[in-house]
Order: structure tokens, then C-alpha cells, then sequence
């Protein structure tokens, strides 16, 4: 984020320091999967990536070693995506290896890492990597975060254009997961406080609920959103390096481990510290029309949850 960060590619493979203007420490950030759609802004590590050296699984498996040693946050972007007809679940037989896959090498080079899930789908890919780690006894709650930031993004662009206001000056919560009904905008805790009529209220939690489908049904086999994504990505790392700069009061919404329903996991507001993930807001008053997609939303989650577990515990 040119804002925020000079970011400069130091040559060697998979690193990319970040140092935040004006401050004295620079923090080392790997993306995995950086060839693809999303990552190209910062080519790193990527399996498809040609080499001076001999291809197969070792050079794989060295590459992904020294892309990630010392690495303070990696950003997991790696694995297929949608084609028009297909749900995030369905991209799960291939992801969920290449996420494990990652989070092996993560727990093995650095286990102390921010980890920024972007693979989907998210609401299975997170609770992979929480298992991986798990088993390593690499796990911290606080440094495992599923990225839903694009959501946020979608429904602040949304709500602004019926609000007729310019999206950065909107504040919209979305909570739950990131996959169809579990995507859940908030939109009676929207900032600036405003109403919606019924109507309004239907079209924009569907827009949202369903804005990834409409770019790939748009981009028809060319694959999913990708320049949004690559915006919410830099967004959501940029708010986890202020984080762990210290920077205080920096609160973002994100697909964590959380106690905020009966789920173990549930997207909701956090804030970002030092250690990760700090504090998780709790989901505020709903309205009885957020009650009943809550609901919808919980249902489907603990089946996507419970689906990545098993992948690693079978
Ligand atoms: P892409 O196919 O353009 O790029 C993915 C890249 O990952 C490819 O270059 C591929 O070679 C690489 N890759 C595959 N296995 C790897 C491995 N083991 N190690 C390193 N690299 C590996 O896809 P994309 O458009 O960049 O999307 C990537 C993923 O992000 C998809 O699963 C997509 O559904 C997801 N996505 C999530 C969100 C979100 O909001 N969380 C938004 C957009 C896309
Ligand atoms: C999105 O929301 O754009 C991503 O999850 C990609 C997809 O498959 O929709």
C-alpha cells in the first residue's frame, strides 16, 4: 500500500519487505500462490513458477522452505478458483491439499506468522489450517485469520451507492463466514447510522451475499474476482502489520476462532494488536430479519467447519 508501506521486492525468492513509513522496523511478508490472479502485484512463491533449478516436489518443497523462513505474515492466496456453475465448496477437493500443504511448511519455517487465508473456501480452508497447526502444536488462535475483508469491501460499495455517499465513508460489519447465506452484513449497525427500506434491505444483503458469483458468471470460465480481491488483501494486511507495529485501534473484520456463537469459528469485527488477534468484538443488537440469516449462516458453517477438521483428522 503505497500509502502506508514502501514495499520493496528484495530479490530473494519469496520475501517482500514491508517497512511502515516513518517507522524504524521492516516486517518480512510471504504470499503463496503469488503468480496467480490476486497475488501478480507481488511475485513471490508459486508452484507454476519457472526456475533455474531442477523442477520436481523437492525444489518445490526448498522454495517453499526459504520463501517462508523468518516470515512475520503470510498471505495465502494459492489454489483453484470458481468456474460459473460452481460453489466455493466445490473448489475443496484441491484446495484444501494445497492449503495443508502450506500450513506444514508454515508451522515447520515459521510458526510464529500471521497467517492470512484467502484460498477458499474460507470457511473449510481456515479450520484446515487450524488443524495443521494443531497437530504441529503450532497453534495461536490469535495468528490464524480467514480474509473476508473483500465482503466488507463489496457491501461498503453497495450500501454507499444506494446511500448515494462515497464508500469510504461507510462502515458496513459483515459477520459470519464467506460463502453465500453465510456472509451476513450487518446493515442496521451501519456507519453513518441510516435505514433501509424492506426492498433495499433484500437487494443489498443478496448483492452481498452474492458478489463473488456475479464476477464469475461476468468473467464466464476466466475465473473469480481478482484486482477486488488484490485490493482487500493489501487492505487486510496492511491493518495486521499496523497491528503488530502497535498502532492502536485497528479493527477490521475477519474469519477467526471466536466464541462469539456456539461455532468455533465465526467472521466478526477483531482488533489487530501485537499478537495477532487481540480482542473479537461481540455481534452487537440484530434485528429479526440478521436473526433469521444468522441462523441460515450457522447452519451451513458448522458443516464447512466440521468438513475441513475431518479432512486433516481422518
Ligand atoms: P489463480 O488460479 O489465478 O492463482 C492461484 C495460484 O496458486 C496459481 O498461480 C497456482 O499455480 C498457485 N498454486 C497452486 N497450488 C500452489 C501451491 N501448492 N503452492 C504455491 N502456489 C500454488 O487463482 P486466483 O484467482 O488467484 O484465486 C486463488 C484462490 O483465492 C482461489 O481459491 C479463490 O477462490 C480464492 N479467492 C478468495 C477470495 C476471498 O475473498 N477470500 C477472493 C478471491 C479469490
Ligand atoms: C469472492 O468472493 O469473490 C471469492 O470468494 C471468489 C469466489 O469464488 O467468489
Amino acid at each position: 500500500d503505497p500509502q502506508n508501506h514502501q514495499m520493496e521486492d528484495t530479490g530473494s525468492l519469496g520475501r517482500l519487505n514491508c517497512r511502515a513509513k516513518g517507522g524504524a522496523s521492516g516486517f518480512k511478508v510471504a504470499i503463496l500462490g503469488a503468480a496467480g490472479g490476486i497475488g501478480p502485484a507481488s511475485r513471490l512463491v508459486d508452484e507454476d513458477e519457472p526456475s533455474r533449478l531442477p523442477p520436481p516436489s523437492i525444489r518445490r518443497q526448498q522454495q517453499l522452505e526459504e520463501a517462508l523462513t523468518g516470515m512475520e505474515l503470510v498471505i495465502i492466496p494459492a489454489g483453484v478458483p470458481r468456474k460459473p456453475g460452481m460453489t466455493r465448496d466445490d473448489l475443496f477437493n484441491i484446495n484444501a491439499g494445497i492449503v495443508k500443504t502450506l500450513c506444514e511448511g508454515i508451522a515447520k519455517c515459521c510458526p510464529n506468522a500471521i497467517v492470512n487465508v484467502i484460498s477458499n473456501p474460507v470457511n473449510s480452508t481456515v479450520p484446515i489450517a487450524a488443524e495443521v497447526f494443531k497437530k504441529a502444536g503450532t497453534f495461536d488462535p490469535k495468528r490464524l485469520l480467514g480474509v473476508t475483508m473483500l465482503d466488507v469491501v463489496r457491501a461498503n460499495t453497495f450500501v454507499a451507492e444506494v446511500l448515494g455517499l462515497d464508500p469510504r465513508d461507510v462502515d458496513v460489519p459483515v459477520v459470519g463466514g464467506h460463502a453465500g447465506v453465510t456472509i451476513l452484513p450487518l446493515l442496521s449497525q451501519v456507519k453513518p447510522p441510516c435505514s433501509f427500506t424492506p426492498k433495499e434491505v433484500d437487494y443489498l444483503t443478496d448483492r452481498i451475499q452474492n458478489g463473488g458469483t456475479e464476477v464469475v458468471e461476468a468473467k464466464a470460465g476466466a475465473g473469480s474476482a481478482t484486482l477486488s480481491m488484490a485490493y482487500a488483501a493489501v487492505k487486510f494486511a496492511d491493518a495486521c502489520l499496523r497491528g503488530l507495529r502497535g498502532d492502536s485501534g485497528v479493527v477490521e473484520c475477519a474469519f477467526v476462532a471466536s466464541q462469539v456463537t456456539e461455532l468455533p469459528f465465526f467472521a466478526s469485527k477483531v482488533r489487530l494488536g501485537r499478537t495477532g488477534v487481540e480482542e473479537i468484538h461481540p455481534l452487537g443488537l440484530l434485528n429479526e430479519y440478521e436473526r433469521t440469516g444468522l441462523e441460515k449462516a450457522k447452519k451451513e458453517l458448522a458443516a464447512s467447519i466440521q468438513k475441513g477438521v475431518t479432512f486433516i483428522r481422518k
